[in-house]
């Protein structure tokens, strides 16, 4: 399953040239260069991979323009949003900036702060070559905003193949039940804390899965919509499923964030971890191999995506350059260099999937034949108020262990911020 990323060289060919030319300001001299400030939460390991790929890209295709980058780490976005939003409400934009494609995208919209790129979707040849469901999702008031770059899996389960082995374990657990069975297990031979977690956003992935376990991919879709009352007996008995699993993971997660859990399982001191699909370019960057994979048990076909995308805000000081970021981020070349890198698929169906690996080439088969589901923890299914909310829930639960509670907070957030239903 884990064929080598290889660099893709070869891509720098007649389609980058006609990007160049599109994307070019006119000045061919490096130092009169314009500085595009690229703003992302890609600062190291497989996710700076992915974003150095698409920068020596945007080199290429786009002349007189010079990359300037300056990431705020912390997994999902949790620092960069932060930042990023209190810049934009000081009127000190980047120049584009990475966001999930999606809800996430509403109090941007709502603020005017991004530029509706909806006809630049069609010149840089992205109607049609996205997937349909894709555009139908990121459609906000009948435009879109953010120019997708990949697809990320966040219902995935990794696993320390030798940890698992020593307990005997050698396949994958199809149910919940059969999940915590394995997990009390490796607790029994040792392994104190079996599943390797990290703070609230972490945990809400985790809920998030085990709900799509327990409701199904439409009522767990429902949620979000407004559809599925949070306050069902149903999603009190996914709570009390998710505090069963809770308590086989390390006491200090609430002070980790993913690659700090992703060390517990590298290490051996945990067996399992859920995380999405970016772990696996994390788990190569760090040099180790014996890993594997499966969807969360109970999930069945369940696709969780998410999508990384860039936007253009409207007080940018270097439009053109921004534009220039987005035309690269948009082009079949750079999907693939970047995916390549970042373990993710292309949002484009035509970008070639040269140097794929075997869990990256799986992963673009289920994403077109399974059931998909969006994120709240990756902004696909709830606005970033509504993330912050749940975070916060989530982070709450974690110490208190209160279902009821965790229960209420959950129903108050999808009543203060639903949008339709
Ligand atoms: C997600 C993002 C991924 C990855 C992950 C961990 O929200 O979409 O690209 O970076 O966070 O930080």
């Amino acid at each position: 399953m884990r064929s080598t990323r290889r660099a893709l060289a070869a891509v720098v060919g007649a389609a980058a040239l006609l990007v160049a030319s599109a994307c070019g300001t006119g000045e061919d001299d490096d130092s009169t260069a314009s500085k595009v400030e690229v703003f992302t939460w890609w600062a190291e390991g497989g996710e700076k991979a992915g974003l150095d790929a698409l920068v020596s890209r945007f080199t290429t295709t786009c002349p007189g323009q010079e990359f300037v980058g300056g990431a705020v780490a912390g997994g999902a976005g949790v620092n960069a949003k932060q930042v990023l939003n209190a810049r934009l409400q000081q009127n000190d934009p980047p120049d584009t900036f990475q966001v999930h494609a999606g809800a996430e995208l509403l109090d941007h919209i709502d603020s005017g702060q991004i530029k509706d790129l909806t006809s630049e979707f069609s010149s840089w040849g992205l109607t049609g070559t996205l997937p349909e469901g894709l555009i139908e999702t990121i459609t906000v008031n009948g435009a879109l905003w953010s120019v997708p770059v990949g697809v990320h899996r966040a219902n995935v389960v990794w696993t320390n193949d030798q940890v698992l082995a020593r307990s005997g374990i050698l396949t994958a657990p199809k149910t919940l039940d059969a999940f915590i069975a394995d997990l009390g297990r490796l607790r029994r031979d040792g392994i104190e804390s079996p599943l390797a977690l990290g703070r609230d956003w972490t945990q809400l992935m985790l809920l998030e899965s085990v709900l799509i376990s327990d409701l199904g991919p439409k009522r767990f879709t429902g949620l979000f919509t407004g559809a599925t009352k949070w306050e069902s007996r149903a999603v009190r008995a996914a709570i009390d499923d998710y505090a069963r699993i809770l308590d086989f993971s390390n006491p200090d997660r609430d002070s980790l964030d993913w690659p700090d859990a992703e060390r517990l399982l590298i290490d051996g001191k945990a067996g399992y971890q859920l995380m999405g699909d970016w772990l696996a370019a994390d788990l190569e960057a760090n040099n180790f191999s014996g890993y594997d994979s499966f969807t969360f048990p109970g999930n069945g076909r369940a696709f969780q995506w998410l999508a990384d995308s860039f936007a253009l805000p409207t007080r940018a000081v270097n439009p053109a350059g921004g534009s220039c970021w987005l035309q690269t981020v948009a082009s079949p070349e750079g999907q693939q260099a970047f995916n390549v890198q970042k373990g993710s698929i292309p949002a484009r169906t035509d970008a070639p999937t040269t140097g794929f690996s075997d869990y990256q080439l799986a992963a673009a088969g289920d994403w077109k034949s399974g059931v998909a589901v969006p994120s709240c923890a990756h902004g696909s299914a709830c606005s970033q108020p509504w993330q912050n909310a749940a975070n916060a829930a989530l982070g709450a639960f974690s110490t208190s262990g209160d279902a009821t509670a965790l229960q209420s907070a959950l129903a108050a957030a999808a009543k203060q911020f639903v949008r339709q239903g």
